[in-house]
């Protein structure tokens, strides 16, 4: 996959996988990777699907309609994609932790949704649900932060407490964030993702 990959100072803190929004690149989050641990190595990867010429990581039918089929498969492409960067990299994919933002943040959940063991923890600014009744894979205390706008008309503040729901019963740590906007990244949810990483990691 299209992506780059930046070689931390700190080798004990772990590898943000960064995942961009729809129309993004591997470029856009670099600037959040160094507020929230500049130690940190980063991976940042580009969606391999094409949108109307924008970068996604995975198909939809229509807004917040997902294509099933493409979610899955992209998902195990991602997985697999990890793997193979660990060996490249040389870096250990226990200890990645995701950063993901609207359509990345998606396909971040999705990787735990499918693959135990993906993620160390994740950072999810305005996710959805990704998909609907599966079994979990057991999330054992990983930490997972959500950022949400209780005006955010892509991702509703429901779906943020169903998807809250289900990482919880499968044993996730969740810690939620609300700010009063819409579906914008914002500076302060950022810095509370900071905030978050740093009691954890
Ligand atoms: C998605 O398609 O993943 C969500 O609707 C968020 C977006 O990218 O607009």
């Amino acid at each position: 996959m299209k992506h780059i990959y930046q070689k931390g100072s700190n080798e004990e803190a772990p590898v943000l996988l960064l995942l961009h929004g729809t129309g993004g690149t591997e470029t856009d989050l670099l600037p959040l990777a160094e507020m929230v641990s500049p130690g940190s190595s980063v991976l940042s990867v580009r969606g391999n699907v094409l949108e109307n010429g924008m970068p996604r990581f995975f198909r939809r039918l229509s807004e917040g309609v997902f294509d099933e089929e493409d979610l899955i498969l992209r998902t195990k492409e991602l997985h697999d994609y990890l793997e193979l960067a660990s060996k490249e990299y040389d870096f250990d994919k226990k200890k990645v932790v995701a950063l993901g933002y609207s359509n990345g943040a998606n396909i971040a959940a999705s990787l735990m949704f499918h693959y135990e063991g993906a993620l160390k923890g994740a950072i999810l600014h305005h996710p959805m649900v990704p998909r609907r009744g599966i079994t979990l894979p057991a999330l054992s205390d990983m930490p997972v932060f959500i950022a949400a706008g209780n005006n955010d008309p892509i991702c509703p503040a429901a779906e943020t407490n169903e998807l809250t729901r289900m990482l919880e019963e499968a044993g996730a740590k969740v810690d939620n964030h609300w700010e009063n906007y819409g579906h914008q990244l914002t500076r302060s949810e950022v810095e509370a993702a900071g905030t978050w990483f740093h009691r954890y990691f």
